[in-house]
């Protein structure tokens, strides 16, 4: 295992969302008196959403300059706008909605009821990406020759199914196999509903750093997978690399089957 892989260990589900949450006020701090702004990546499920909770609840919140955070989503579902399935309203919900956000720099993945089907809400959100990528080419000196596909990200949020999955990437499913395009839609997702939205591994893995959260002992047998180093086409979450960092942060029951070698940071 690379050795940017991080393990860290939360004796329960309140304690992983709230110390998560305070990791990542420090990191957009951080990044914004870097760089001005800072963009990170969303993810749906149980501890992604109450992580963004809990910085709305964090006096230190009102430190980050929220105008200045650029936010785009690792998936979604691909239902009504209102359906209180989708993640980008969860995320308002839980924390989009109660700071000041710019709404230009809040990257939502199209419903189904606002474009022509699942290949639209596919073309525009990668289309997207690519704007805004183009933008921070022009105005980076030190720019590759040519405009990347998807813009820089700082920090990239992921859940973990059972299953393994990550963002929408399912096991065996052609989401995880895609290369060369940065968006995917999902016909026959195992989890509900069957219609999604998602970022590819290879967006994925341009992230400067990962931070996978799980809890829950349903999630140990695919935490111990991923970090065993499993096929990523059979455990998506194996196959999450940060350019920088890689964190699996993980209350105590997700941990269970994680070898012990990598438990004492022997990798
Ligand atoms: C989704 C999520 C998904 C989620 C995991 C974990 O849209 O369903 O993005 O990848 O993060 O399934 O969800 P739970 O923590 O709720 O199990």
């Amino acid at each position: 295992m690379s050795s940017n892989v991080r393990i860290t260990l939360h004796p329960s589900f309140e304690v992983l969302a709230a110390t998560t949450a305070a990791r990542l006020i420090t990191r957009l701090l951080d990044v914004q008196s870097e760089r001005g702004e800072a963009t990170v990546v969303l993810t749906g499920g149980s501890v992604g959403i109450a992580t963004l909770r809990e910085v709305a609840k964090s006096p230190a919140h009102l430190a980050v300059d929220w105008g200045k955070v650029n936010f785009w989503f690792g998936d979604d579902r691909f239902v009504p706008a209102g359906s209180a399935d989708r993640n980008c309203l969860q995320a308002a919900e839980a924390l989009l909605d109660h700071v000041p956000v710019d709404p230009s720099r809040v990257h939502t993945m199209a419903a189904s009821d606002t474009v022509d089907g699942l290949e639209e809400a596919v073309a525009q959100y990668a289309a997207e990406l690519a704007a805004a990528a183009q933008t921070e080419w022009e105005n980076d000196d030190a720019s590759p020759a040519q405009a990347p596909a998807f813009p820089r990200f700082d920090v990239l949020l992921l859940g973990l199914g059972p299953d393994a999955h990550i963002a929408s990437l399912f096991p065996e499913m052609a989401g995880i196999r895609t290369k060369g395009v940065s968006v995917v839609g999902v016909r026959n997702s195992p989890k509900p509903p069957p219609l999604r939205v998602s970022l590819t591994l290879e967006v994925i893995n341009s992230a400067q750093e990962i931070w996978l959260v799980a809890a829950g002992a349903d999630k140990a047998a695919a935490v111990g997978l991923g970090l065993a180093g499993a096929n990523a086409v059979q455990v998506p979450a194996s196959g999450a690399r940060g350019i920088n960092k890689t964190m699996w942060l993980l209350d105590q029951t997700a941990a269970a089957k994680v070898p012990g070698a990598l438990m004492r940071g022997e990798h």
